[in-house]
């Protein structure tokens, strides 16, 4: 089946079709085109849906400390109570099976299943992932579960987190346990998501959690993520047959310009963004370049003994989180938060040109070149695309309809990329929309909403938006037109 349309975009001209027409007309195409095993998924993080932070023994988290330190979070906002997941996820689960989701991509809470971060596993942070995993696999959706999600327990970061090795070690263990749990149901295991996050907005901008502005810490923070990672494969694979992999956020960079200024600044947020990991797990070794950029800062990668065997043991499939690009030139961010290394080399530059409320720049060419660019730098790994989606001010119309069309524009745009590089031949395997759920956005609190579902937090009622009923749609017309 081959549909002529012509996207609204950043490459061509919008307003040849309304948004909701020209919606329907690229689900319809993915439909037909995608694979028949492809997977349609949606993500949550335990800290961003959970609420109950001291339920069933829950250990506090470094986000639980970041959110009540006076001025770190919008308003002081915290996971608390977020979508209070803990106690509704069974409803959510339901919910989940309406939509026709095939997968659900979730994280499991550190501080639930040790909540000091050391020792035995608390029996009643297993129950809940218990239960959960049960739940969806008796309404046919598989489960895919992050390791960690940025939520430290406390009791680690008090001697030090992600800055000492120790931490990755403890990191191995905790994964052991709940792979010894849940690997008899689950088989799809990612063990880290986005930790260019953990370790540069943690530890160089101080945006996020443990809110450290230290160079030589973010780059130690690299490293025993890294190591941790390598830890918590060995310890699922030494647990049978699962299929293994690490979420990343590959946020390309454009330069804002032609100066050769622009030009390095793009190399250098490219190679701290994506090849600072990509090569160590692909290919065996970090990258000269990035290597010498944390030298100028006096930082360094504290590699130890056989660390480059271990972080590139084998894996299965990378998960590529993709909203905006980059956009940069070289300079001083003027309120010295760039979360690049050294910190007065890169500007982000802010458009207001087609942005979300984020101001992230709506941009699925960068996306299209982003996936065909890893298929060839990076042959022969698996994709998913772990997360896409966008903020948006929604309305809530007075009958309680949410008409997001900037998100359904937003997902479809995307979605149609995905569809256009499988065909060509780029191993992408499936889309997990993020967010299932209007949900905790870290310094951005409740404000800033991703949801396929709105969440009214002060009832906790949850409305499918018109994007979600988008993607369920086209979910429920692949199936059939696949016959899956
Ligand atoms: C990603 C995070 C996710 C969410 C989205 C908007 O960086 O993994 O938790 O905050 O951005």
């Amino acid at each position: 089946m081959t549909l002529s349309v012509q996207v609204m975009g950043d490459d061509t001209r919008p307003g040849v079709l309304d948004e909701q027409t020209n919606s329907a007309i690229l689900a319809a195409r993915a439909a037909a085109e995608l694979p028949a095993r492809f997977v349609w998924g949606a993500a949550t993080s335990a800290y961003q849906i959970e609420g109950a932070v001291t339920a069933g023994g829950r250990g506090p988290s470094i986000w639980d400390t970041f959110a009540s330190t006076p001025g770190k979070t919008w308003r002081g906002e915290s996971g608390d109570p977020a979508c209070d997941h803990y106690h509704r996820y069974a409803e959510d689960v339901r919910l989940m099976a309406d939509l026709g989701l095939g997968a659900y991509r979730f994280s499991v809470a550190w501080p639930r299943i040790q909540p000091t971060g050391q020792g035995p596993a608390n029996p009643a942070g297993i129950a809940f992932y218990d239960r959960l995993v049960d739940e969806l696999l008796a309404a046919g959706i598989d489960p895919w579960p992050t390791m960690y999600h940025w939520d430290l327990p406390q009791a680690l970061q008090d001697r030090g987190g992600w800055v000492e090795r120790d931490t990755a070690y403890r990191f191995g263990d905790y994964v052991a346990l709940v792979a010894d749990a849940l690997s008899d149901r689950v088989r799809h295991w990612s063990t880290l998501n986005e930790p260019w996050c953990a370790a540069f907005e943690g530890h160089m901008s101080g945006r996020h959690a443990p809110g450290i502005q230290s160079p030589v810490a973010a780059v130690r923070v690299v490293h025993h993520l890294l190591v941790g990672h390598g830890l918590a494969v060995a310890a699922l694979r030494s647990r049978g047959e699962a299929e293994v992999g690490i979420s990343l956020n590959l946020i390309p960079a454009e330069p804002a310009d032609d100066s050769p200024g622009a030009e390095d600044a793009a190399r250098l947020v490219d190679g701290q963004q994506i090849r600072l990991f990509l090569d160590p797990l692909l290919r065996g070794r970090y990258p000269d370049d990035v290597v010498g950029d944390f030298a100028r800062a006096g930082a360094e990668l504290p590699i130890v003994g056989d660390d480059a065997k271990l972080i590139g043991s084998p894996i299965d499939w990378i998960g590529v989180n993709y909203y905006s690009p980059h956009i940069v030139l070289a300079g001083t961010d003027p309120r010295r938060t760039s979360p690049f290394i050294p910190g007065d080399a890169v500007l982000s530059v802010r458009t207001t040109e087609d942005v979300t409320a984020l101001g992230w720049p709506v941009r699925p060419r960068c996306f299209a070149a982003l996936l065909r660019r890893l298929h060839r730098d990076y042959p022969g790994i698996p994709l998913y695309v772990h997360e896409n989606g966008a903020a948006f001010h929604d309305v809530v119309s007075a009958g309680g309809e949410v008409d997001d069309s900037d998100r359904r524009g937003y997902l479809a745009r995307h979605i149609d990329v995905v569809r256009e590089v499988a065909v060509d031949g780029v191993d992408v395997r499936g889309y997990f929309a993020w967010s299932l759920f209007d949900n905790y956005e870290w310094a951005e609190g409740y404000r800033m909403r991703f949801g396929i579902v709105h969440v009214d937090f002060a009832t906790q009622r949850r409305t499918l938006k018109a994007s979600g009923r988008w993607y369920s749609q086209l979910i429920k017309t692949h199936r059939q037109t696949r016959g899956t």
